[in-house]
């Protein structure tokens, strides 16, 4: 029998499917994680797979690096869904790109990109999305921007409070650029420190409301959708499991996740999950190691320096941190036979689990075979 190909889709089907839930009673968004190595994507594909949601993975231009460039990850993607037979609908994303990035990208086998053009003035904003918009779409490539400030770590920039979009434009930002998604800054921020109480003190779901409600007056709400960055929930479990094996994690703080859902009730449709993933595989790093006393001396290669340089870092929570120590061939495969098999088989699941729970709450579980219909 010929076997299926497999096929990255726009981010447009998959977020529309999650529209027309909504738009029949049963509010649904589409999360979309980040990977930075193959057994990151293979617990994500497997966690969409449990829940029969349809996905987005997205690399980052730290992650785009990390693997040594788009062509990297697009393979590494591919390899990963043929593993697991993957079938349901999934886009690959450029998640915080510039304008170089984004045009790479797009010729590199990504579905997706997103330009975040979120540091110029709303008009050059426009300008720069509206251009690479121009590019993609020639192509079949869903574009989304980002309009406002997120406190906290925008890829390089450190910005101190938050600049939230006005709801008001956000019609206007679609109508001008024809951009497919938007991010729209409304309170939350990268990373595990959110804030005192999850950020939620500085939270405006209304904002998203609004822009929503705007959306549907012009039409726009099949074919545009609003995005959340910086969503994860960041679980006190996870915070704890890696701080009793070693680590150093303080003022860490999610999104909870009643707030998540209000914010798809409000209109979101996708929303951005990384942190989550970090503290999942970082806690399953050092639990690993000290359950497996001495593991690392038979491994002086793989092993020995990611224990090294995670005992060195007691605050990392991001696994390139200390993953970057070893040949970056090996976190680009299946890790079946090698040092890293044991533990991945641990980090898979971890992954698999959090996803599918997630997808559950987004109320995007079960929505994969509705892809395409509307
Ligand atoms: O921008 C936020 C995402 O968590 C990606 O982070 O740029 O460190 O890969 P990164
Ligand atoms: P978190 O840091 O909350 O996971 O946000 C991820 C994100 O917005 C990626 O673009
Ligand atoms: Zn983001």
């Amino acid at each position: 029998m010929a076997e299926k190909t497999i096929q990255l889709l726009s981010m447009v089907p998959i977020l529309r499917a999650a529209e027309e839930s909504a738009l029949q009673g049963k509010p649904a968004a589409v999360g979309a994680f980040n990977v930075n190595f193959f057994t990151q994507a293979v617990g994500i594909l497997n966690g969409l797979k449990k829940a029969q949601g349809p996905g987005i993975i997205q690399a980052s231009r730290g992650a785009n690096k990390f693997q040594g460039g788009p062509d990297k990850i697009s393979a590494m993607l591919l390899a990963a869904m043929k593993k697991t037979g993957h079938h349901l609908p999934v886009a690959l994303h450029l998640d915080h790109g510039d304008e170089e990035q984004a045009k790479i990208c797009i010729e590199k086998g990504f579905s997706s990109v997103m330009i975040d053009a979120s540091k110029l003035e709303l008009p050059e904003n426009i300008a720069l999305t509206k251009k690479i918009v121009e590019i993609a779409h020639g192509r079949g490539i869903s574009v989304e921007g980002e309009y406002g400030k997120l406190a906290g770590v925008e890829e390089d920039i450190v910005y101190e409070s938050t600049t939230y979009g006005d709801p008001f434009l956000v019609p206007y930002f679609f109508n001008e650029t024809k951009a497919d998604a938007l991010a729209v800054a409304y309170g939350t921020s990268h990373g595990p420190n959110k804030g005192s109480k999850g950020g939620v003190e500085k939270l405006a779901i209304s904002i998203m409301q609004k822009s929503y409600d705007g959306m549907k007056a012009y039409g726009q709400n099949r074919d545009h959708f609003l995005v959340s960055h910086g969503s994860s929930t960041v679980p006190k479990e996870l915070v704890a499991e890696i701080n009793q094996y070693g680590g150093n994690v303080k003022d860490a703080q999610g999104i909870p996740l009643h707030k998540i859902q209000e914010a798809v009730v409000a209109g979101v449709r996708k929303i951005n999950i990384d942190t989550d993933l970090r503290l999942g595989i970082t806690a399953t790093f050092r639990k690993y190691f000290s359950e497996h006393k001495g593991v690392e001396d038979k491994s002086p290669d793989v092993l020995k320096p990611i224990k090294k340089s995670l005992d060195e870092q007691p605050g990392a929570i991001d696994p390139r941190d200390y993953l970057k120590t070893i040949d970056i061939e090996l976190l680009r495969k299946d890790p079946a036979g090698t040092d890293l098999e044991e533990v991945m088989v641990l980090i898979e699941k971890r992954i698999s689990d959090h996803v599918a729970m997630l997808v559950e709450k987004f109320g995007s579980a079960g929505l994969a075979g509705k892809v395409g219909q509307a």
